[in-house]
């Protein structure tokens, strides 16, 4: 090749084999001088620093830091071995070590800048990550977060406490995916790390993927069966699991005392377990229902709904217990609201309706309790409350409060007017809508005391002439 090269262009050959002599002699006497013999042969050092290299790369890094720690051993004046060392425990977030091996190294080759920069980021990296430790017990989870990402993982990315930490924190911040995908990562490159399987287990759980859960706990209990924070999650879970189906069982059954014992204990063991909870109070809310508590079962669907503000059972199960305590128009809001969200649902709509009925017949007037008789008072009863009521708030008696008399002498006349009267008591009784005649609800229409109260018939004996009143009180007799 060498003869074909210089056989068109002599001198330019010449020049180019001279050329790549004189680079190789320097490359000789270049590691000659940096790099003293391993076993006292030359060469060995570059073939340890690639062995070095390639085993950085697949990330192999015991195995970099034995062949450095023999390489020291053969040649303790082999700088560089410290300094790569150094770096590698730096990664690993052997701080310690890593300190000590940079100072060394230092001290063979004193003002080494770029070594000196790499001991400043050692120190930045361990203050963060204690910072980053700090910050996750005071319960700054993003601060945490952002300490271990933008400088631990940057000057130690094969750092295995700051990988965990950063779980914990995601964890706790409730970044269930993103835990995941994390703890995927360590466990790919090892594993049987139990902490990390503790960890995925635990985000599958939050996220109430229990078969999943289970299966990471039960492959670190299987490496370590005395791992205890392991076993406390495992057998809680079991716990939680054996619980719920023990109150949805005897909810089932019908035996509802006992339901609303199982989902209260179930409910306690993890309040932090909003995934699964959120069924748990939804099953105790309905039982509450069945057992005409309204008031509890008010309180446990709020509690579902504050976790999941859409969920149209829960807003249908509160309507009907809102029924039960007579909140009327909080029943209405609440399956107006699950209606609209789930329009094809028939039963809601009536239970609706329902409501809807039970509140406009609450707001209209009582006229029982106005006349001062119960429901069931004979017509003669009424006729005889009605006419001591009359004498009571006439307004010619009442000179003093004629104002209040007048209304009250008005809703007294208004309350005889229907109860008075056999089919529009019947009818009123029925909740049927009898206010569209004008009177009642308001006083509207009616006045007994104007000239339009003609339509207005007073039913006995002696009652008042239909333009008003006379003028004194004697002008009507019992
Ligand atoms: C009902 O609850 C009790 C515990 O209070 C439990 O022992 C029992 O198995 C449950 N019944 C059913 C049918 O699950
Ligand atoms: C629930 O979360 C709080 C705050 O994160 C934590 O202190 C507590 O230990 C958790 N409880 C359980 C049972 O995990």
């Amino acid at each position: 090749m060498g003869m074909k090269l210089c056989g068109s262009d002599f001198v330019a050959c010449r020049g180019f084999l001279y050329t790549v002599f004189i680079l190789n002699f320097v490359l000789c006497c270049h590691l000659l001088q940096l790099q003293p013999f391993v076993d006292g042969k030359p060469g060995d050092t570059a073939a340890l620093f690639e062995r070095v290299s390639q085993s950085i790369k697949a990330k192999k890094y015991n195995e970099a830091l034995a062949d450095l720690t023999a390489a020291i051993e053969a040649d303790p004046a082999l700088s560089e071995a410290y300094w790569r060392g150094a770096s590698i425990l730096r990664q690993l977030c052997r701080y310690e070590e890593s300190e000590k091996s940079y100072k060394k190294f230092l001290e063979m080759k004193p003002g080494n800048s770029a070594a000196e920069k790499e001991l400043s980021q050692l120190y930045q990296a361990q203050n963060a990550l204690s910072s980053a430790h700090n910050l996750f017990d005071s319960g700054d989870f993003t601060k945490a977060l952002e300490y271990i990402d933008k400088v631990v993982l940057v000057f130690s990315p094969a750092c295995p406490k700051a990988k965990l930490l950063k779980v914990r924190l995601l964890l706790a911040s409730k970044d269930y995916s993103n835990a995941i995908s994390e703890t995927g990562y360590i466990l790919k490159e090892d594993e049987d790390n139990l902490e990390a399987l503790l960890l995925r287990g635990r985000a599958y759980y939050y996220l109430a993927d229990h078969d999943v859960a289970t299966r990471h706990y039960q492959k670190g209990l299987r490496l370590d069966p005395e791992h205890g924070e392991l076993k406390k999650a495992y057998f809680g879970l079991k716990n939680l699991l054996k619980k719920t189906k023990s109150a949805e069982d005897n909810a089932s059954k019908g035996k509802l005392r006992l339901a609303v014992e199982e989902y209260r204990a179930a409910l306690a063991l993890d309040p932090n377990h909003t995934a699964h909870n959120v069924h748990l109070h939804l099953g105790l809310c309905k039982v509450f229902v069945k057992l005409g508590r309204g008031k509890d079962a008010v309180t446990s669907c709020t509690e579902v709904l504050e976790i999941d503000e859409d969920l149209v059972e829960a807003l249908v199960q509160r309507g009907e217990a809102k029924l039960l305590v007579e909140d009327w128009e909080g029943a209405v809001a609440d399956l107006k609201s699950a209606a609209e969200k789930s329009p094809q649902d028939m039963s809601i709509r009536e239970t609706l309706m329902k409501a809807e009925r039970l509140l406009k017949l609450s707001q209209r007037k009582d006229w029982y309790k106005i006349l001062e008789v119960s429901k069931t008072a004979s017509i003669s009863e009424i006729k005889k409350a009605y006419k001591k009521l009359a004498l009571q708030w006439h307004p010619d008696k009442n000179v003093d409060n004629r104002e209040e008399a007048e209304a009250k002498f008005r809703e007294i006349a208004a309350a005889y007017e229907i109860l008075g009267d056999e089919e529009k008591r019947t009818r009123y009784d029925n909740g049927e809508d009898i206010d569209d005649n004008g009177m009642g609800m308001g006083g509207g229409g009616f006045n007994p005391f104007g000239g339009g109260a003609q339509q207005f018939t007073f039913h006995f004996e002696g009652g008042f002439p239909g333009g008003g009143f006379p003028g004194g009180f004697g002008g009507f007799h019992f």
